[in-house]
């Protein structure tokens, strides 16, 4: 391992939970009766825009009552600290990260604090409530989207992500289920480009296997653990 590594670390819900941002599936999976599958679509946004907007205004409205963890402030501290090349790549549509700190961080699911015109890609911030038939303010079309990747659409960043990967001499995984793709698959684009790889996560995920380490715990106490021993050197 060089001394100074290429650090590329991947998070998902699980950074999150303990700040009390539970996953966006409730008992049964569902949210008021619909699948979250149904509800993160195109097409549902065509059909009933206001549905759509209903369920991320509640996501966006727990952002405000929820704080950025021990596990996002030790990213950050790291982001600071390290003098290598360092990219946090999150599934994570809320704003803790940026809150703790980190600011060589990309959204590949977007952000649920940004509004995107389908028409013309302009983004606007989107901090209230924003009714579903905000015209675009460069554009004039008739409705901004959340600037969330919704499912069926392609991830953003996979440029930068795939150049970082490429150059990885290690790749973390923390709080993610290995469940959804491209993001699931990082592990071992990242092996195969000669990275040692670690999943830290409260249990055994579906990409376990995937990893030459594994911890397994609370992400709040594994991270800072993870991130003092790396900047101890
Ligand atoms: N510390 C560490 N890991 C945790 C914690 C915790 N406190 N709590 C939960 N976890 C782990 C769970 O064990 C699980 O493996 O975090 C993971 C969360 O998995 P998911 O809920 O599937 O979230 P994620 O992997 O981010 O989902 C990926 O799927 O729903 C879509 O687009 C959405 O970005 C999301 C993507």
């Amino acid at each position: 391992m060089p001394d100074r590594p290429s650090i590329v670390i991947l998070t998902g819900a699980g950074v999150s939970a303990e700040s009390g941002l539970a996953t966006f599936r409730g008992p049964g999976g569902l949210w008021e009766g619909h699948r979250v599958e149904d509800v993160c679509t195109p097409e549902a946004l065509a059909a009933d825009p206001a549905l759509v907007h209903r369920f991320y205004d509640a996501r966006r409205a727990a952002l405000a009552t929820v704080n950025p963890n021990a596990a996002h402030l030790a990213l950050a501290r790291l982001d600071a600290a390290w003098p290598g090349d360092l990219l946090l790549v999150t599934q994570n549509v809320d704003d803790l990260h940026e809150r703790a700190g980190s600011r060589r961080l990309v959204h590949m699911h977007g952000a649920l604090l940004s509004a995107l015109c389908a028409a013309c890609g302009h983004r606007r911030d989107w901090s209230g409530d924003l009714p579903p038939a905000t015209p675009c303010p460069a554009c004039d079309a008739p409705m901004l989207r959340p600037d969330i990747v919704f499912f069926g659409e392609m991830p953003y960043d996979m440029d930068r992500i795939g150049d970082a990967i490429a150059r990885a001499d290690l790749f973390v995984s923390i709080g993610t289920s290995g469940a959804v793709y491209p993001a699931a698959g990082f592990v071992r684009l990242a092996a195969q480009a000669g990275a040692r790889t670690m999943e830290l996560n409260l249990e055994p995920s579906a990409g376990s296997h995937n990893f030459d380490d594994r911890r397994f715990g609370p992400a709040s106490r594994l991270v800072p653990e993870w991130v003092d021993a790396l900047l101890a050197g």
